[in-house]
């Protein structure tokens, strides 16, 4: 199985303007390599709160914490970043100078086919990030009717062909349970597949869909934002790493309208509202340079966009997940 390569390592870490001595929240430790550059970029005394869904990520963190280079500045922890805001606090780390979320899977997570993420390994139709919890992809392959299916695929994968292959897996779960990622690809294949020299797989959408389904994606992201805005200190940054526009889209309009300083309607001549950001953006969108993009090839979908916190207060949490920050449930798409 091969590592997992972190993506815009520098513009991160400059990003989050890592110091020696800082408190930084990693939200997606995955294979650990902006943890481990956050820990060396902040040395001596500098620390990582890392979380994951995933417990051989967590596995991973707890092997790091144990270099002697990194004792006693990384802690990891399992946990949804939906809730960071109180992991962070219970872990005695509030107020955090960073908090960086990478997000999407890792190269461990696709390599493996037990975990049921790739169209071209044959395994288990899971999905999830956390496999001890939630719904596995299968069920909803199985269980859910046309429309459903559909409107997973067309909202999530963008996949203009979603009630076409939303038909096809229903017409052959009627033959068969649909159980494993290869049996999946195959009905997509069949349904709409065909274009030989095509640049992706025709599944690519559908699978892209469904992972965002399982896991409940975009509505833990927006949890997951309010929770960093909720534990950043003044001065403190938010460095977001998103790989497809419907999160990217999260994240601009976020950092957008927790930057905004009036939040007047256009048609007010003056300003009354006295809006008091808690944001602040920081540069534009960061996209991988020419050669990243091709050492790397997952960079290439990769969009980096940062913000500082003010000295405001944050506004209350309204996007808390769950009674534990719990992406259990899965039917955000509902
Ligand atoms: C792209 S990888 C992170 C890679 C990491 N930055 C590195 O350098 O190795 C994303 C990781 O985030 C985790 N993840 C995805 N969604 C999550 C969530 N809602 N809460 C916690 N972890 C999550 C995945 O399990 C995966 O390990």
């Amino acid at each position: 199985m091969s590592g997992h390569a972190p993506v815009l390592l520098g513009p991160s870490l400059e990003g989050l303007r890592v110091m020696a001595g800082g408190r930084y929240l990693d939200g997606t430790f995955g294979g650990g390599g902006h943890t481990r550059a956050i820990l060396d970029a902040a040395a001596p005394d500098g620390t990582v709160l890392a979380l994951d869904a995933d417990p051989a990520a967590v596995a991973r963190a707890e092997t790091l914490a144990g270099e002697p280079a990194y004792r006693g500045r990384l802690t990891a922890v399992h946990a949804n970043f939906s809730a960071l805001a109180d992991v962070a606090a219970a872990h005695g780390a509030t107020p955090l100078d960073g908090v960086l979320l990478d997000l999407g899977m890792s190269s461990f997570q696709l390599d493996t086919a037990e975990r049921g993420f790739a169209f071209r390994l044959e395994g288990p139709l899971d999905m999830r990030f956390d496999s001890s919890r939630g719904t596995p992809a299968a069920t909803l392959v199985n269980d859910l009717d046309t429309d459903e299916l559909a409107t997973i695929l067309f909202r999530y994968g963008d996949e203009s062909r979603s009630r076409r292959i939303a038909r096809a897996i229903v017409a052959a779960r009627d033959r068969a349970p649909i159980t494993t990622t290869g049996a999946l690809a195959a009905v997509i294949d069949a349904a709409v597949g065909g274009r030989r020299g095509a640049p992706t797989h025709p599944a690519t959408r559908s699978f892209q869909a469904l992972r965002i389904a399982v896991n409940d994606e975009l509505a833990v992201l927006h949890a997951a934002l309010d929770g960093a805005v909720a534990a950043l200190g003044p001065g403190g940054r938010l460095a977001v790493i998103a790989f497809h526009s419907l999160e990217d889209r999260i994240v601009k309009r976020f950092i957008a309208e927790r930057s905004a300083t009036c939040l007047c309607p256009p048609e007010m001549p003056v300003c009354t509202c006295d809006a008091q950001p808690a944001l602040r953006k920081v540069g534009g969108s960061i996209r991988a340079g020419e050669a990243e993009r091709l050492a790397n090839p997952r960079s290439r979908s990769a969009t980096l966009r940062v913000a500082a916190r003010t000295e405001n207060p944050a506004p209350a949490l309204d996007h808390r997940y769950g009674p534990d920050g719990d992406a259990g449930a899965g039917e955000g798409w509902r």
